[in-house]
């Protein structure tokens, strides 16, 4: 089938890869010249385990093309995904600026059928916006061409996004035409494999059904992390608890983990884009601002034991800190809580020596050079002189370190664990003080 994809950005770039991977051919669109030039040449974006090969591959066999040229784009797919970003207003709602301009994009130039599908994360009664949009185009070229409006959240993890879009949990469509859903049907035959994993429903359903589960996840770390201030209070252990919790099937051990507060570029924006929502229909969600309240203090939890550790006073120190990414296997520093670790300490008069597998670029990028920010080449290197180590991102390669180094390269040996990676007991016995998320201080 042809297909386009408007806006190269995480969903988009992917999900064009994985319907090329399978044969259909896919024409990605996007505004920025120098990002369609450097596909071409095989230079990807963003680092997301096994997207280049599929890209380069894809590329390079015919299925995959990039261009600028809307006119061009439009005419090529019966199927139109759009998957450009929907960054939060200043009040925190989403805005659908660039998700109407595709709209109308399509519009100016489509000559015959189109399905429109929406794969961007939007409010509720966009679908609606983006009929509006398409009609109101239409009616100005005087032209009459049938065209549906489909939502199809996406529910892809950076990280993890080419296996999960080649092997999704669940296909959600919102539509009400018999025709989009057989043209979807066959469309994600080849990824609705041993069951059926495509779900219909009405279009506001799955634009909610996207928000719900973010939200719900984004719950679910929030209660944790207020689990773990209380544990730490009470004089429990929150990683015997989670334990304890998790294996009720009900409960479940996914997304209990506490830690120095959820990033990225979906849950913060989305628990933001409900609350706004509830608030224009005059609904007071008050879970949903306690989740992202409960985060916000999250983030801050760190640099707050430090400054205690420290007597309040930082100013001067040099501190080591693993992980700068909001989560590993992504260079993504999108809302993560390194930059507000830094952030603070910097503030307060300290340094960072910072260390990431992945994220060494876009911290550069983020905060070019400053005399309080040096990025070190190795986890090691970054330890050097350092008046303690402070852990933002739980990547593997910071499971297992040598802490006989760790304690000879430290001024003093101690380390600030935002992702519980370490046991409380053992680090005591191997004489550092040692502090963690919910285990006590
Ligand atoms: C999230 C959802 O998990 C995806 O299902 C969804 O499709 C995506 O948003 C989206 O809307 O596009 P993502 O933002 O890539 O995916 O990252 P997650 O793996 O969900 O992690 C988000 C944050 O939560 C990270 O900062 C992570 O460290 C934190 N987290 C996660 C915890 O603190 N504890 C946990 O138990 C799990």
């Amino acid at each position: 089938m042809k297909v386009t994809v408007f806006g190269i950005g995480y969903v988009g770039l992917v999900q064009a890869a994985v319907l090329a991977e399978v044969g259909h051919d896919v024409c990605c669109v996007d505004v920025d010249a120098q990002k369609v030039e450097n596909l071409k040449q095989g230079i990807i974006p963003i680092y997301e385990p096994g997207l280049t090969p599929i890209v380069k591959s894809n590329y390079e066999e015919g299925r995959l093309q990039f261009t600028t040229d809307a006119k061009m784009a439009v005419e090529f797919g019966e199927i139109q995904f759009i998957a450009v970003g929907t960054p939060p207003d200043e009040d925190g709602s989403a805005d659908l600026k660039y998700v109407l301009a595709v709209a109308e994009t399509i519009a100016t130039h489509m000559q015959d059928p189109k399905i429109i599908i929406d794969k961007s994360t939007v409010p509720v009664g966009t679908g609606d916006k983006v009929s509006a949009k398409v009609a109101e185009t239409l009616a100005n070229r005087g032209a009459e061409i049938d065209y549906q409006v489909v939502s199809n959240p996406e529910f892809l993890k950076e990280g993890a996004a080419v296996s999960d879009c080649m092997r999704p949990d669940r296909i959600v469509i919102g539509t009400d035409s018999d025709h989009v859903k057989d043209v979807i049907t066959e469309l994600y035959a080849p990824f609705n494999r041993n069951h059926d994993r495509i779900i219909f429903m009405d279009i506001r359903s799955a634009e909610l059904t996207k928000y719900a589960a973010n939200c719900m996840l984004a719950t679910k770390i929030s209660f944790m992390n207020e689990m773990a201030n209380i544990a730490e209070m009470v004089g429990a252990d929150i990683e015997q608890v989670r334990n304890g919790i998790g294996s009720d099937e009900r409960i479940g051990y996914h997304f209990i983990y506490p830690g120095c507060g959820y990033g990225g570029s979906c849950f913060p924006k989305d628990v933001q884009a409900l609350v706004k929502t509830s608030e224009q229909i005059g609904y007071d969600s008050k879970i949903l601002k306690a989740v992202e309240a409960v985060n916000d203090k999250q983030k801050s939890k760190l640099p707050e034991l430090i400054k205690r550790h420290f007597g309040d006073d930082v100013a001067g120190k040099t501190v080591a800190l693993w992980g700068l990414s909001f989560k590993p296997k992504t260079d993504d520093m999108r809302e993560a809580s390194s930059r507000v670790l830094m952030e603070t300490l910097w503030a307060a008069g300290a340094k960072v020596q910072a260390f990431d597998p992945e994220a060494m670029e876009e911290t550069q990028r983020i905060y070019g050079s400053r005399t309080d920010l040096a990025l070190m080449g190795t986890k090691e290197a970054a330890l050097n002189g350092a008046d303690a180590l402070v852990i933002c991102t739980e990547w593997q390669s910071f499971r297992a370190p040598d802490f006989d180094l760790i304690k000879s390269e430290l001024n003093e040996a101690v380390i600030f664990d935002g992702r519980n990676l370490y046991d409380p007991q053992r680090m005591a016995d191997r004489g550092f003080d040692y502090y963690a998320i919910g285990r006590g201080l």
